[in-house]
């Protein structure tokens, strides 16, 4: 099964309408189909609020996702991507926007560069699975003037890969813009990619339930070897919310994604998850089960809920909620604040609270 047959990609109807068009192009080397398509199959596209369009995924498990969200697909990729990165214009700038579908990331990052640069350059390495997404992006109108250029980008590897035929987007790449397309699964593209190269990293994928893979601990390794030391993948300004906090840090919940060889399928990086949630439950974590640990460190009016989880915490040697241990390892979300800086943050209470339910799970503990 191909990488593309296995990744989550979009709804196989306008999937085979697109492939069908472009072949056409290829056949009769005429632009007809390519032009009126929009038109044609107007239907089969998601307006969403702000007047961009968006697409839907294929169904799985009885869920499909669209690529955008409904309140405005451009208005999405400025709010989400681009405001957040504070990109300093002076300077060169080097963008790899993974999961590119029909390119609206990189089109609000153009946008926004040739508003306010004047001598620098931004290079974009744009890399999507699937050629029909991307040629869905040339067949869509413009939300806004970039996305002609990033057009012209798609549509040049599009004919290099023999996917497009004609040459009809006629706007031009400028001279300080470098537009690079993969066509590939982004787990192959990372690989590539030489160490210390991104300003930022767009990761724009569904959700973890469809697109496990591009959410796994050995993927996020790769960003961390590509990006530069001061480059951004996505600005978390404020803390995750407290309760979020002790229950990645304590219950299997806060067990990630494995994909070793970064060639796993979807189903597989579940289902091993799921395994290994089920092995850590009661001897290397707390059990999430009626979301035990935050109750940690408080007083529980509910009986029958306090039992259960006081059958929980027991497994780990938690004798209640309000024991010595209860508290000694939540003690650190007594600094927690919203706002971050270098010592008071999310990972490193994280962490801290990892570590010391180690050490009272294993009888080493000392509060002293
Ligand atoms: C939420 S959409 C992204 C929308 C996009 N950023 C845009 O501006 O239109 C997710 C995209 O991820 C792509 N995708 C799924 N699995 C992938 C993979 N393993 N590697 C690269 N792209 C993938 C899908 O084909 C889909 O186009």
């Amino acid at each position: 099964m191909s990488y593309e047959d296995n990744a989550r990609i979009i709804n196989d109807d306008i999937f085979d309408l697109v492939n069908s068009c472009f072949e056409l192009e290829k056949s009769t080397r005429n632009n007809e189909g390519r032009v009126n398509f929009f038109d044609t199959y107007k239907n089969y596209f998601v307006l969403t609020d702000d007047g961009s369009y968006s697409i839907n995924s294929k169904e799985i498990n009885h869920k499909i996702e669209t690529l955008h969200t409904s309140t405005g697909a451009i208005s999405e990729s400025f709010e989400k991507f681009i405001k957040p990165m504070k990109f300093n214009y002076e300077e060169d700038i080097a963008i790899l926007d993974i999961c590119a579908g029909l390119g609206y990331n990189s089109s609000a990052a153009i946008e926004d560069f040739m508003k306010n640069s004047s001598k620098s350059n931004l290079t974009i390495d744009m890399v999507e699975i699937s050629p029909a997404t991307l040629a869905c992006g040339l067949l869509v109108p413009s939300p806004i003037k970039a996305h002609d250029i990033t057009k012209k980008a798609i549509e040049e590897e599009l004919i290099k890969q023999d996917y497009a035929t004609l040459s009809l987007e006629t706007c031009e790449i400028p001279e300080n813009i470098d537009i690079n397309v993969y066509i590939e699964d982004a787990r192959q593209t990372v690989q590539k990619l030489k160490d210390n190269t991104y300003d930022a990293i767009f990761l724009d994928p569904f959700s973890q339930n469809m697109a496990p893979e591009l959410f796994s601990l050995e993927f996020f390794k790769e960003f961390r070897r590509v990006i530069k030391d001061d480059g951004i993948v996505a600005m978390l300004d404020t803390a995750l919310p407290k309760n979020d906090e002790i229950r990645i840090a304590l219950s299997d919940v806060g067990i990630p994604f494995r994909d070793p060889n970064l060639n796993n399928s979807s189903d597989y990086i579940l289902d091993k998850r799921t395994e290994e949630r089920h092995n850590a439950r009661h001897t290397t974590k707390i059990s999430s089960a009626v979301k035990t640990p935050i109750f940690l460190a408080c007083e529980m009016d509910d009986e029958k809920l306090k039992r259960r989880v006081e059958r929980n915490l027991a497994k780990m040697n938690i004798p209640s909620t309000t024991s010595d241990e209860a508290f000694y390892i939540v003690e650190c979300e007594n600094s927690y604040s919203k706002k971050q800086d270098e010592k008071n943050n999310s990972r490193n209470r994280i962490l801290d609270m990892e570590k010391k339910l180690k050490k009272v799970k294993s009888g080493n503990y000392d509060n002293t």
